[in-house]
């Protein structure tokens, strides 16, 4: 009855939405303070995306997490709320702007001191961990800041996860480009190489879920 992921009408959409998870009121009204920022809001990651995010974060155990791309907060702050009091979240992104956001969120969920916002290219907030001898501690990263540097983020996320840690990929899916190949701007090419990359990478167990626009999840071997 089930060879192939079903299809989304708007009504299934609606009932999955109304039984498939739960979200906390302060998740939500991040999300309606987000909408407020206008067309930019639709980078924010969806509602059962992050609560299963929360769900793998709790399976996993995991103490030190990774969020690559922080916006206005959501998937941080969903993640701090899954980890035990002493977890902790590496929050990257280069806009103060938006963070500005997400700080006030984190104070509101009583997770602030959890998170520890980094300012600046993620990529040399993931070298610096890797300098500070912080390799192989992690339990759980999130890729979600610019495509074009996901390869690298993938890559130093790996040196930073232990053995049986997970990384989850965003984006994957990138609204069905990655499968029209009429589309070849840098964004999804960058995309479509990381996922052939990721598919033959024997460092990793993987497995693409369609939920959100779609989530690579690669655990360390
Ligand atoms: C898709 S949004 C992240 C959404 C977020 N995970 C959430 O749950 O709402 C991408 C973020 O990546 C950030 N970003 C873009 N380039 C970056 C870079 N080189 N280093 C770190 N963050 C970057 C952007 O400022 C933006 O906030």
């Amino acid at each position: 009855m089930s060879a192939q992921t079903i299809n989304f009408t708007p009504e299934l959409y609606a009932y999955y939405q109304r039984l498939g998870f739960h979200e906390l009121p302060l998740l939500k009204t991040l999300r309606e303070e987000t909408h407020k920022l206008g067309n930019i809001y639709a980078q924010q990651i969806s509602p059962e995306q992050g609560q299963f995010m929360a769900l793998l974060v709790e399976l996993l155990g995991a103490k030190k997490t990774l969020d690559i791309g922080t916006f206005t907060g959501y998937s941080a702050l969903v993640v701090a709320l899954a980890l035990p009091l002493d977890g902790k979240v590496i929050a990257c992104d280069v806009n103060t702007e938006w963070t500005s956001i997400a700080k006030k969120f984190w104070q509101a969920g009583n997770v602030a001191n959890k998170i520890d916002l980094r300012i600046g290219p993620a990529t040399d907030t993931l070298q610096q961990l890797i300098n500070a001898g912080e390799a192989g501690s992690f339990d759980f990263a999130f890729i979600d800041a610019d495509k074009s540097g996901y390869d690298n983020y993938y890559e130093k996320s790996l040196i930073l996860l232990r053995s049986g840690g997970l990384i989850a990929i965003d984006n994957v899916l990138w609204g069905g480009d990655v499968a029209d190949l009429s589309v070849n701007d840098g964004s999804t090419k960058a995309i479509r190489a990381l996922n052939e990359k990721i598919f033959k990478d024997d460092r990793v167990k993987i497995s693409m879920i369609p939920i959100g626009d779609g989530l690579t999840l690669a655990r360390k071997k």
